[in-house]
């Protein structure tokens, strides 16, 4: 969702400004605009895309210091007034913001009693006129005294005509950085937004601000006081956040066939062949802690949980402890009772989702021990936790998940196999399992291989204007996440059930124009998942099953994607893959842009 970039140096802001907005353009937005402060404050924004925004940039916009923003609607429509930044009365002082303020419509209200006339719909534009109207000597002290006004969270950036050799920004709960270049600076609410500058960053924490000047930046709190919080070298290679690859290809083509080196990355230096085990240093938590768990609840969004649910029965059956996945977007909202035996563990691929950190917090505040699974480095959730396991995927950028998801799975599986081994699983079968883990990227490139074949397949289903996915125990969160891809890049509607389920309801929907994707793996419900397709076939609905070479389907009439078998624990994994190349080429043959889907951002920063 919103994105923040911001520049101070020796160069014109205004093209980098826009360079930095289209790194982001994969969070998802519907305006962009920039501030750029030379000899005057001036401001562009527009609602579109950031190449609208380029096009309606005046010819001469001279100035080195200048913020800009992506902005996703909440507060008011997206149109060119509602764009970020937003300015004061006066157009002295220019702000952008992700986050929301809670408490904007009673600011609004007294602003407008003062004699205030508030130009947007916005949360935003009251930072801009408490700025504004503060008394304070420094622009340090204007923000910080329009911030003990607002409740709510944010992440901000502000320039001010009198003070124009700054930018002073702001974090609270809203990601923020600064990266650090030769006598220039760059601000972003994202590393995509600077990497191709600088890799040597500053991450703010929450209640932190920072001067940021062409020479340097100086952190505080909002007392004034220092902190002394110091840019390092981020290990990344910037290559790695360009959007599509030099075919041309689509970003979530290039992340899906990244997969298997993706899966070794989550697997390097963490499985442990002698003892069958797997080491997870980033938990912090010895053989003693773990074995004090009684319960793992896990808690993600989306597609995340969705691999939580797979996480969960891994857990259960190698650990044999109590062990579930829930959305984290429900979770605190039902006052949830935090057990100090349960090991919580928080699943995000952006480290942002607000319903998931927030979740994180609630366990935290009631004493819980949380540990994140999460891809971004140095991310609010990552931070947030007391430990974790960084799933080492490399930044994704298209918005339907891939690589993430399939390293949030390996993720899982070290997570059930060290919690396993402290317990009842013995050597024999962790190593049965060290195996199983160390042969998936090998499996999934097998697949890739099947590409063609499953392209295929998709042109068929692209049709239906409606299809279900079916599964049991294991296969169901499976079928859930190929509805799930399929909903976001193709707008079809998909509904997983587990395959159990059918004959309670959704039977009735079978017919030839409604197509069923079932997952069948070779493991103990076989013949049963086998049966129940023998209902769909029956009433004339179209099959699809993605299974195992050796499943014997009969005389079902179905088109088959036929996987490598490998544990049965591990198999999900690999029933996966096919349903990402299944959605991703139903979305290509419906000519639709597979990277940003409509409605959708990649990191969802609001509730
Ligand atoms: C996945 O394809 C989706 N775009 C979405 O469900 C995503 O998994 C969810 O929003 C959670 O995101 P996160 O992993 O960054 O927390």
């Amino acid at each position: 969702m919103c994105g923040i970039v911001g520049y101070v140096g020796a160069q014109q802001a205004a093209p980098l400004l826009v360079e930095g907005l289209t790194r982001l353009e994969h969070r998802g937005y519907d305006s962009a605009g920039v501030a750029v402060l030379g000899s005057r404050l001036q401001v562009t924004k527009k609602a579109g895309r950031v190449r609208d925004l380029s096009e309606a940039l005046p010819k001469r916009l001279a100035g080195k210091v200048g913020i800009g923003h992506t902005r996703w609607a909440t507060h008011g429509p997206a149109t060119d007034t509602n764009a970020h930044p937003h300015t004061d009365t006066s157009g002295t002082v220019a702000v952008v913001h992700n986050g929301i303020v809670d408490n904007a419509a009673a600011l609004r209200a007294r602003l407008v009693a003062d004699g205030v006339e508030l130009a947007s719909d916005t949360d935003t534009e009251v930072f801009a006129h408490l700025v504004a109207r503060s008394g304070a000597d420094t622009l340090e002290g204007k923000v910080v005294e329009a911030l003990g006004q607002v409740e709510g969270t944010y992440g901000l950036a502000v320039v001010h005509a009198d003070f124009p050799d700054r930018v002073v920004v702001a974090r609270h709960g809203s990601p923020l950085l600064i990266g650090v270049g030769e006598k220039e600076m760059f601000i972003a609410s994202d590393l995509a937004a600077v990497v191709r500058h600088t890799t040597t960053v500053a991450h703010l924490d929450d209640g932190e601000l920072a001067t940021v000047t062409a020479g340097g930046f100086t952190t505080f709190r909002h007392d004034l006081t220092r902190t002394t919080t110091q840019a390092s070298a981020v290990d990344i290679d910037p290559s790695a956040f360009e959007h599509g690859d030099v075919s041309g290809e689509p970003r979530m083509y290039t992340e899906i066939l990244e997969q298997p080196a993706s899966v070794e990355r989550t697997l390097r230096g963490r499985l442990d062949e002698r003892f069958g085990t797997a080491h997870l240093g980033g938990l912090d938590m010895d053989a003693r802690d773990l074995r004090a768990f009684r319960r793992v609840k896990i808690l993600g969004c989306g597609s995340a949980y969705y691999v939580g649910q797979m996480g969960a029965s891994m857990i259960e059956e190698l650990a044999r402890v109590p062990a579930d996945a829930e959305p984290a977007s429900e979770f605190r909202y039902r006052n949830p009772i935090i057990e100090p035996d349960t090991l919580y563990v928080a699943v995000s691929q952006s480290g942002e989702t607000v319903d998931t950190l927030l979740a994180v917090e609630e366990i935290r505040r009631k004493g819980g021990r949380v540990i994140g699974l999460v891809n971004v480095v140095g991310s609010a959730i990552a931070r947030a936790c007391d430990g974790g396991i960084y799933l080492h995927a490399g930044p994704e950028i298209a918005v339907a998940s891939t690589k993430a998801l399939t390293t949030m799975f390996v993720g899982f599986s070290l997570l059930a196999l060290q919690l396993g081994r402290v317990r009842d699983l013995s050597v024999a079968d962790g190593r049965r399992l060290v195996n199983g883990l160390q042969r998936l990227p090998a499996q999934i490139e097998e697949i890739l291989k099947t590409e063609d074949h499953i392209a295929d397949i998709a042109r068929d289903l692209a049709d239906a204007e409606s299809m279900f996915f079916v599964g049991r125990v294991r296969g169901y969160p499976v079928a859930r996440e190929g509805a799930q891809k399929l909903k976001e890049i193709t707008y079809r509607h998909a509904e997983a059930y587990p395959t159990s389920e059918l004959k309670h309801g959704p039977l009735a929907l079978i017919s030839p124009k409604v197509p069923t994707v079932a997952i069948v793996p070779a493991d103990e419900l076989t013949d049963r998942n086998v049966a129940a397709l023998h209902e769909i076939d029956a009433r004339g609905g179209p099959l699809v099953i993605v299974t195992h070479p050796e499943v014997d389907l009969g005389d079902l009439h179905a088109r088959r994607i036929d996987v490598p078998r490998n544990e049965t624990e591990l198999d999900p994994v690999l029933l996966t893959v096919p349903l990402q190349l299944l959605a991703y080429h139903a979305s290509v043959h419906l000519g639709l842009d597979v990277d940003k889907p409509r409605n959708l951002a990649k990191s969802v920063t609001v509730e």
